[in-house]
């Protein structure tokens, strides 16, 4: 969409847009408005993509970094419809605003990439533009489910409601996350992830409301669940035998992060390394990192 810069001096504004994976994701019922209500604990990662956007440029998207593929760079990308949603609220003009994405977050993973970028956009212009909280927070909403929890700070939080209703909670304390990133992914796999659970009973909230309450601590791979881990094995083509092996190969339960195909673990400090090295020679990227404090 974008090929070349103006060469006006252009302004620019930084930011970094974190990871997710959900420690506990409970699908509760099917809402009137096709949505689904959900009560889930998320949790920010060091992992992050770079941010930029800048002014007196031509107008646009551009995505580079190694996890550039699957990121739509037209104007369809989240962070560049939230810019123009949130330009529409303040007034203000996309015609000379481009946004640039350096991907470390693989796309469409269920680790909240998209979603993360948007929300780093809408703080940097809703600062620029002097959007009040309330507005961010709104603009969020519109763009997606996800956004919300970026928003409002990261770190631990449960999200209830369709996922804008967001709660922060203790940060957990500094620990790493092991990531298994599939080399494929589905098309429309939220809208098909969701509606495959219509099938199966929802669950009842009762998890997040144990880890809401739970002791400060480590978290460890036994107080992790996702209700899509019952339809996960079904959508994804090779995911079952990926699992399968690397649970095998470490002795510890392997999740499914957010509506997946993206595989983690989490735990202390000592298995990393050796959790890490379980991946290699799998069809899977991995990537080792660490939960993040709210901001
Ligand atoms: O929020 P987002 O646009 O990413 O969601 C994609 C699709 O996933 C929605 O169109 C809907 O079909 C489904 N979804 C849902 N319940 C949610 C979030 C998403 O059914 N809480």
């Amino acid at each position: 969409m974008r090929s070349k810069r103006c060469a006006t001096v252009a302004e620019h504004l930084r930011g970094i847009a974190p990871a997710k994976v959900n420690f506990v994701l409970e699908v509760t019922g099917l809402r009137r408005d096709g949505y689904h209500e959900i009560d889930t604990i998320l949790q920010a990662l060091e992992l992050a993509d770079d941010v930029v956007v800048e002014f007196g440029a031509l107008p646009g998207v551009s995505v580079d970094g190694r996890f550039a593929a699957g990121t739509p760079a037209d104007e369809s990308n989240l962070a560049w419809r939230a810019a123009e949603i949130l330009a529409a609220r303040c007034g203000a003009a996309v015609d000379d605003l481009a946004i640039t994405l350096h991907k470390r977050i693989p796309a469409a993973g269920g680790l909240g990439g998209g979603a993360s970028d948007a929300a780093t956009v809408l703080q940097l212009l809703g600062r620029h533009w002097g959007a009040s909280s309330e507005v961010i927070a709104e603009v969020a909403n519109a763009v997606g489910s996800d956004p919300a929890f970026f928003v409002a700070g990261g770190g631990t939080a449960r999200a209830r409601g369709r996922g804008e209703d967001v709660t922060p909670l203790p940060d957990v304390p500094r620990q790493p996350v092991v990531l298994f990133v599939p080399e494929s992914t589905i098309e429309r796999k939220t809208a098909r992830m969701f509606a495959a659970l219509d099938r199966v009973p929802f669950d009842d909230g009762s998890v997040s409301e144990a880890f809401a309450r739970r002791a400060p601590g480590l978290v460890t791979p036994a107080e992790i669940h996702n209700g899509f881990e019952r339809v996960a094995f079904d959508l994804f083509p090779g995911l079952a035998a990926l699992w399968e092996e690397l649970e095998s190969r470490t002795g510890e339960a392997i999740h499914l992060a957010g509506a997946g195909p993206t595989l983690f673990w989490v735990g202390g400090d000592s298995a990393a390394a050796a959790i890490a090295q379980a991946g290699a020679g799998l069809s899977c990227a991995v990537i080792r990192t660490t939960t993040r404090s709210r901001r």
